[in-house]
């Protein structure tokens, strides 16, 4: 069912330049990634979730309540975590910051393929998470519901929702805080190779939080948002099986850097298409004056 394989070889690393694009104000990949993580928190806030129920009349559930209400006091669950945000933060959530997040987080401008984004495989309907039980990335029918069809990547999208909370990301948790606290970057960030432990350093000033880092990744895989445009037939396609998936449209994928990577060059391309749109930039620029 899963078409494609793991795509460690164009997993790259991710610059640390600013670089401006068109004079006046741009898009930086930090901005870009630190916006995505608004996004999510401010989406969770008007979600409470009870810890308990009012009772039941059904006698074999007698002390149910009880003891639910004992495990989730074990596990510290208040169902008010979410109301922490701007504590944990150490700084009020900012409304213009969001608005460009939430813009991001539906907008195809982030896929270089032109066909999807954060929201095509994380829905707001489905609790920010999958719609279907294996994530679709590009080539869908452009339907984000149980209609959603195209070439299956390999697992199910997670739920976005709370993971500003989370010390630890993806199914495994491979991309983690070594402090144990997302909002902590005093160990950096972990993430495997090749962004490894020197990507996202200790006491970083733009990368605080874990979910910051995260954002810098999904742009840049091929079966998620870029798609394979201008990778058939050269020396860094990977193989027939994927040329299949060249059709030629969107933004081509830019060659690999001098290290042999794709990631960065590919978030500039996204960079370039953000600048590339006045709107964009008067959304940054009203955001981070
Ligand atoms: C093609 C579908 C797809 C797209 C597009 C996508 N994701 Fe994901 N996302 C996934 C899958 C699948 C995982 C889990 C992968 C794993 O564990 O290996 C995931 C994991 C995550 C997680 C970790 C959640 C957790 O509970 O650990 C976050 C956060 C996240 N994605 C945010 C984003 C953001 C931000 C974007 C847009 C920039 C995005 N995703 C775009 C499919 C997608």
């Amino acid at each position: 069912m899963n078409k494609f394989p793991p795509f460690t070889r164009f997993d790259g690393r991710h610059s640390r330049s600013n670089k401006r694009v068109i004079p006046g104000w741009s898009v930086s990949p930090k901005g870009l990634a630190g916006l995505l993580l608004l996004t999510i928190a401010s989406g969770l806030i008007p979600l409470r979730v009870e810890a308990y129920s009012k009772g039941s009349d059904d006698a074999g559930t007698e002390g149910i309540d009880a003891r639910l209400a004992a495990i989730l006091t074990n596990l510290k669950f208040t169902g008010k975590m979410e109301s922490t945000l701007e504590q944990r933060l150490g700084r009020k959530l900012n409304p213009a910051v969001a608005k460009v997040g939430q813009m991001l987080w539906f907008d195809t401008v982030t896929g270089l393929h032109d066909d999807n984004t954060c929201a095509g495989c994380h829905a707001p309907a489905f609790g920010f998470g999958d719609s279907v039980s294996i994530a679709i990335g590009v080539q869908s029918n452009l339907v984000v519901g149980p209609g959603r069809s195209g070439p299956f990547n390999q697992r199910r999208s997670p739920k976005a929702l709370n993971i500003a909370f989370y010390p630890a990301l993806m199914w495994n948790g491979r991309f983690n805080a070594p402090s144990g606290d997302p909002f902590d970057n005093s160990q950096g960030f972990l993430f495997p190779a090749p962004e490894g432990s020197l990507q996202f350093p200790p006491h970083d000033p733009v990368i605080k939080h874990l979910a910051q880092a995260q954002a810098h990744i999904p742009p840049t895989e091929l079966t998620e948002s870029a798609g394979f445009t201008g990778t058939r037939g050269t020396s860094f396609s990977l193989g027939p099986r994927f040329d299949i998936f060249d059709d030629g449209k969107g933004t081509p994928i830019p060659p690999p850097d001098s290290a042999g990577f794709r990631n960065d060059p590919i978030r500039q391309a996204v960079l370039d298409r953000l600048n590339l749109i006045p709107a964009y930039r008067q959304l940054f620029g009203d955001a981070f004056p």
